[in-house]
């Protein structure tokens, strides 16, 4: 059930019901890749910290689930398709976020695809350029749709989302390792770019989580020696909220960073 919403076409609109711990109260935040795994479970965890959302991923009917889910523990958000590696897609997002809250306070750039596990002699050029549109052109389009209004403001928070092998490369990950190394350089240069404009930029490594990239990557693992989603999300708190002001330009180790401490 849809409490207060609006639907047009592929938006939902869902209003608040109730929140319990709040250290996002009046933040409004985007998070991209948000129909599953950590970004699904961070949707979840921003908005019963008292954040407004932007959600999107690429496949409709399980963001509006997220959306949906979301409405249930109370929260607002607007759930919308889209793709972070098409322009237009990316456009229309942030003009929907900011035509609704009139701001964005923090961007997650959560949202990736990892590709093929071959080794680079064989990697499949389409798969190549389709990896790496998504995973750092997409990260690079919507921060810069997105800054130009945090710069205005004076302030926000930019997660990006990179991986072990964002610095670190190694054998058969390929366009997935090469995009995310790109995401590191991204977060550098950003953050002494955003820093005279107090919007803050870092970069945060989830090391191995239960999701289906994870299966995806590794299908003879047993999922169940990993860590869920929702144990990993203290650093992404602390890193949309007020208490992280004065951070910029760093790297964090999600599965290292407790936060806050009594979780
Ligand atoms: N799980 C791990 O162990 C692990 C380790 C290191 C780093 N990471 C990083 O953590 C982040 C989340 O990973 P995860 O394991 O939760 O992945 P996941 O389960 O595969 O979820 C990825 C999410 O991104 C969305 N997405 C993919 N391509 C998109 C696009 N072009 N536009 C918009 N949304 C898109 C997916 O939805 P649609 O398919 O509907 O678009 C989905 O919601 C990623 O950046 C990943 O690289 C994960």
């Amino acid at each position: 059930m849809i409490a207060g919403g609006a639907w047009s076409n592929d938006v939902v609109i869902i209003e608040s019901q109730s929140s319990t711990t709040m250290h996002l109260k009046n933040k409004v935040a985007l998070i991209t890749g948000a129909s599953r795994g950590i970004g699904r479970a961070m949707a979840r965890r921003f908005a019963d910290e008292g954040a407004d959302l932007i959600i999107c991923a690429r496949h409709r009917e399980a963001l509006l689930e997220v959306a949906r889910d979301i409405e249930s523990r109370g929260g607002r958000v607007i759930a919308r398709a889209a793709d972070v590696g098409d322009r237009q897609d990316v456009h229309r997002l942030v003009a929907m976020a900011l035509e609704t809250f009139h701001r964005i306070d923090v961007l997650v750039n959560n949202a990736s695809i990892l590709g093929p596990r071959v080794e680079l002699v064989a990697y499949p050029y389409e798969e190549w350029e389709r990896v790496l549109r998504i995973n750092l052109t997409g990260t690079f389009l919507i921060t810069q749709a997105v800054a130009p209004h945090m710069m205005e403001r004076k302030c926000g928070s930019i997660i990006n989302v990179s991986s072990g092998v964002g610095v670190e490369g190694r054998p058969r990950w390929g366009a997935y390792s090469v995009s995310k190394f790109g995401v590191e350089a991204l977060t550098q240069i950003w953050s002494q770019e955003l820093r005279p404009y107090h919007v803050r930029v870092n970069v945060v490594n989830p090391g191995r989580v239960r999701t289906e990239m994870r299966r995806a990557a590794y299908p003879d693992e047993d999922p169940n020696t990993l860590p869920r989603p929702e144990e990993i999300l203290g650093v992404f708190v602390y890193l949309a909220s007020d208490e992280s002001r004065a951070i910029t330009g760093q790297r964090f180790q999600a599965q290292e960073f407790k936060w806050p401490k009594t979780e």
